[in-house]
């Protein structure tokens, strides 16, 4: 069976593991287009090859497919438990459901290695990173950095929220060797630090860029005296401009990654050609921090995104009619 002969066309799966704030959005975004968003659990769903039919159970649409998934959270778990959850996803993907994100694109995004591989080839300016499992390597690379003056960033390599960052290497003109890789997984991902100019009364800010559907439509500044400058470290957001320049950036590393959409995290940086370099980018953005400081409804651009140019549906462009608004 596929999406397209599937009874109960008007059900769009939300895939998390949280209900609440951004779930609620999500629903009432596709009620304004008369369907109906239902809640499910990665967790949950199941293969299932006992009966004829799809092979995947979603908990919630019965034997049904539903017409379109939005991917909102994807719980940690064991290897195996992860590999199950995205072949749920891979699974709707090759029945013929419009998943949103892809499969394919969550996965390079959430591996920090293969976002920087990408950026690299794409040649959108990102800070050098490397992803070494041998930890002698690992700890030479940071003497070579420190000898000449570098600072890194050691990052898990599917971390999220600025949780578990170090800094290594010379450090605010103290060497600081690398720690015990056990932690990350036995993997060392580095990726050049990039510094801000800060100081007492000038806190410095990264970039949250979210770019749906191809296009930069809104942007935050994300403010904090550290220089981990996550929303869920205490970083204050602040509305943005989206200059040329940052949203080319943003809208280029989504590309890059195969996104229908994405949060793009940059950095301020003089010294190279756009002013700016990507640090990483998110397939499974969260949106609360930037709806703050936005006045067009989010859930609802990538709501009309998805049903667009996923589901080829005429839908009115009113969603982001306030992103100029937003913009400046
Ligand atoms: N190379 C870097 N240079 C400067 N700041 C960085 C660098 N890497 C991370 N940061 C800071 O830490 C934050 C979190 O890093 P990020 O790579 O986005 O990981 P996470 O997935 O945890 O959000 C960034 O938004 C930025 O403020
Ligand atoms: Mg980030």
């Amino acid at each position: 069976m596929t999406a397209s002969s599937a009874p109960g066309r008007a059900r769009v799966a939300i895939l998390t593991d949280e209900t609440g704030w951004h779930t609620t959005r999500l629903r009432r975004a596709l009620a304004r287009r008369g369907l109906d968003g239902r809640c499910a659990d990665l967790e949950d769903c199941r293969f299932d090859t006992s009966r004829p039919g799809t092979g995947i159970v979603i908990p919630g649409f019965g034997r049904e497919l539903p017409m379109a998934a939005i991917v909102r959270g994807v719980a940690g778990g064991s290897l195996e438990q992860i590999t199950k959850r995205l072949g749920i996803l891979h699974a709707l993907r090759e029945l013929g459901v419009p998943v949103y994100n892809d499969a394919r694109a969550i996965e390079r995004s959430v591996d920090k290695s293969m976002t920087s591989f990408l950026l690299h080839r794409a040649g959108i300016a990102s800070p050098p990173a490397w992803a070494l499992e041998s930890e002698a390597q690992a700890r030479r690379l940071v003497m070579a950095e420190t000898a000449a003056g570098r600072c890194l960033v050691l990052k898990p390599l599917f971390g999220s929220q600025g949780k578990g960052l170090q800094q290594v290497g010379l450090v605010d003109g103290t060497p600081v060797p690398l720690p015990d890789l056990a932690p990350y997984g036995g993997l060392a991902y580095l990726q050049r630090f990039v510094p801000q100019p800060e100081g007492p009364g000038c806190p410095g800010f990264d970039w949250r860029v979210l770019v749906i559907g191809g296009r930069a439509v809104a942007a935050m500044k994300r403010m904090s005296a550290h220089w981990v400058r996550n929303v869920a470290q205490g970083a204050r957001c602040l509305p943005a401009a989206l200059t040329p320049p940052v949203a080319a950036l943003a809208e280029a590393a989504s590309a890059a990654l195969g996104m229908d959409y994405a949060g793009v995290d940059l950095v301020p940086d003089a010294s190279v050609p756009g002013g700016a370099q990507v640090l990483e980018v998110n397939g499974v953005a969260a949106w609360r921090g930037l709806q703050s400081v936005c006045d067009f409804d989010i859930a609802q651009a990538m709501v009309d995104d998805l049903l667009r140019r996923r589901l080829g549906h005429d839908v009115a462009t009113a969603a982001v009619a306030g992103v100029t608004a937003c913009a400046g």
